[in-house]
């Protein structure tokens, strides 16, 4: 199995790491079948609904960790219209690619990130 320069970098450094103490919005996905786990933090401006800051905590393997760290770099600065285009594949490209099997196990943070916001409209509906 051969992972990227950029997954390896995402991995031994990720960004954006740990709890964000004032995230209006958050989400946690889980893949029973490896029992790894991705939280998101999101700190969303109310008037502007654009991501400030955003963060994760993931407890899994060296792909989960990657993924979550490319899905906080890509979201960041962001609407929510625009991140809940973000998909799995997008953030898979923008490590140079994954390896099939870790594409559907690992590749989570962007339906942490859809959950997250979708949680967040329901919440503060458009006036
Ligand atoms: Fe399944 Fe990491 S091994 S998400």
């Amino acid at each position: 199995m051969e992972y990227t320069e950029k997954v390896m970098e995402h991995f031994l450094t990720p960004k954006n790491v740990g709890r964000l103490d004032d995230a209006n919005a958050e989400a946690e996905i889980g893949n029973p079948a490896c029992g790894d786990i991705i939280k998101l933090y999101l700190k969303l401006n109310e008037e502007t609904g654009i991501i400030e800051d955003i963060s994760f905590q993931t407890f899994g393997c060296g792909a989960a960790i990657a993924t979550s760290s490319m899905t906080t770099e890509m979201a960041k600065g962001l609407t929510i219209e625009e991140a809940l285009e973000l998909t799995r594949e997008q953030v898979a490209d923008e490590l140079g690619g994954l390896p099939a099997n870790k594409m559907h196990c690992s590749n989570m943070a962007a339906d942490a990130l859809h959950k997250a916001l979708k949680e967040y409209q329901e919440k503060h509906p458009k006036k």
